[in-house]
This record gives C-alpha cells, structure tokens and sequence, in this order.
C-alpha cells in the first residue's frame, strides 16, 4: 500500500494563514478524491475549531498520540466534508513539550505513530483509516512540536504573509528545515512557500512578493491568495472558508493552490 503523503504547514511567525491554509487545502483535496486527514498540533486548537469539532468530543487528541497514551487510528473525528477527518487538539499540547523533553525519541514520536498505523494497515492487523495525505498544522513556534511534525513529514509547505519581515523569518525557517534534513529526516524537502492574504492595493504586498520569487524562485506557487474578509469569518461558523462560501476568492484561490499541490505530487513521483 502507498504511505500517504505527509506535509507540514509551518511558519514560526504568528497568524500568517497556517490553519486557513490547512483547513482549506484539505478541504480541497478530499473534494477532487483524496482521502485527508489533519493533525492539529497547536495547542490553540484552531484547525478543531475550524473544522466543527467541539471541545467536548476531543476525548482523544493529537496530544495523546504524541505521549503514546492512543494509537493514531483511534483519534481521527470525521467532519462534515466527506473524505476529510481531523485528529483535534487540546490544551493539554501545552505540556507536551516538557513532558516530551525526558523522552530519548522525543523528536520522533508522531512519525513513529503514523508509521505504526500505516504497518498496522498493511498487515491488516488493527486496519484503521487509509489516507492518500496527512497535512499538520503547527504552532506559530519552531518548538518540539514543530520539530514532530517534521521528523514525521515528507515536505514542508510555508504560508507567508506579504509584509516587510517575511524574508527574515523564512530564512529561520529554511535553517530549521535543513537542520532537521541533516539529524532527523533526509527525505524533508520544502513542498513550496504559498503567499497570502496578498492584498493587490498594497505596493508593499508586490514588492514582498517580488523579493520571495526571486529569492525562491519556483518553490513559490503561482497561486497567492488575496486578503477577502469571507476567509476571516468561516472559523467562527466551523466551516472551511470553501464550504462557508465557495465562490469568494480566496476559496477560488484554494483551489487552484490544490491543483498545483497535487501537480507537484505527480512531477514528484514522475521523477
Ligand atoms: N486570505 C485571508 N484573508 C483574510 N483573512 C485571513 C486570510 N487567511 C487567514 N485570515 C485570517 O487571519 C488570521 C490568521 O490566520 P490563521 O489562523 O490561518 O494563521 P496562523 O498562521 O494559523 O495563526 P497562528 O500562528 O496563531 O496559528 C485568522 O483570523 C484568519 O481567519
Ligand atoms: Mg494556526
């Protein structure tokens, strides 16, 4: 059976469209086909929310998964986009990183976890979910968290946001990758860099954008998706902004950021 393809959603930055870009592109793919499933490694719990899952049935969490008290097949809540489930988190996540710190394979208890649930599955022992991706929402933070979710990944995609310290925070970023490449994961590559909430009547959005295309050059997507007030509200009604309205452009621009997604899976795997 082919491992799903596991990719990171991680900017250290704070409220740079990590969770909007989690939520929305997952919802995307699981509506062209692709069995999704999300892991909510923030503590804020925003991707749970976002997605309708209600602090009172987080009985089992990402938490849970990582200090090995479930098994990951056990923790996954359906939610109302069909194909799409999310592991939820809790404040609980809190304290993860101290307990975690006492651990000798601190760094690799998600992957080991998601590995146990793929050989489980093929050995049909305890099969549970099949999924073609597993996409992880981090914290704004490049702690032991973050550090998890990258051990476990394939790739790492970054949301930026078009404004004057972007470049500076992704270079932290670049390190951190390359550092985890080196010790933890050698198969860690940068899925690409998606820039958000572009606003077109902002010279400093262009020039921004301009600056991340010439330092990256093709890792960044063609798609960017604009700044449209219809993202900001979906959370508050638990809908992914392409179910609370499809039409709106950043739903559109989700989309397309989907489709280039799954073209750089194919041209990965033509490779
Ligand atoms: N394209 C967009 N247009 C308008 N608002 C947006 C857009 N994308 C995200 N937002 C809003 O900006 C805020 C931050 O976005 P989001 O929560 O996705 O960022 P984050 O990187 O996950 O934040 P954190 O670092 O706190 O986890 C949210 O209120 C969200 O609704
Ligand atoms: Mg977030």
């Amino acid at each position: 059976m082919d491992m799903p393809r596991i990719l990171v959603i991680a900017n250290q930055k704070g409220g740079v469209g990590k969770t909007t870009t989690t939520i929305n592109l997952g919802t995307a793919l699981a509506a062209v086909g692709e069995e999704v499933l999300i892991i909510d490694l923030d503590p804020q719990g925003n991707a749970s929310t976002g997605l309708g899952i209600e602090e009172s049935v987080r009985t089992l969490s990402s938490y849970d998964v990582l200090l090995g008290n479930a098994e990951l097949r056990q923790t996954p809540i359906p939610t109302t986009i069909p194909r799409l489930s999310v592991v939820p988190s809790t404040l609980d996540l809190l304290g993860a990183e101290l307990e975690l710190a006492s651990m000798e394979r601190r760094a690799y208890q998600l992957s080991e976890a998601i590995r146990r649930h793929f050989i489980d599955f093929q050995s049909s022992k305890n099969p549970g979910q099949k999924y073609s991706y597993i996409l992880i929402d981090c914290p704004p933070s490049l702690n032991l968290l973050t550090i998890n979710a990258m051990a476990a990944a394939d790739a790492v995609l970054v949301p930026l946001q078009c404004e004057f310290f972007a470049l500076e925070g992704l270079s932290q970023l670049l390190r951190t990758v390359e550092q985890v490449r080196d010790t933890l994961n050698a198969k860690l590559t940068i899925h690409g860099i998606v820039l958000t909430m572009f606003d077109q009547r902002n010279n400093l959005s262009d020039q921004v954008a301009q600056d991340v295309r010439s330092f990256m050059g093709d890792k960044v997507y063609k798609t960017v998706i604009p700044r449209n007030v219809r993202m900001s509200e979906a959370p508050s009604y638990g809908k992914p902004a392409l179910l609370y309205d499809s039409k709106c452009s950043g739903s559109q621009a989700y989309i397309r950021l989907a489709s280039e997604v799954i073209r750089r899976e194919k041209a990965l795997q033509a490779a």
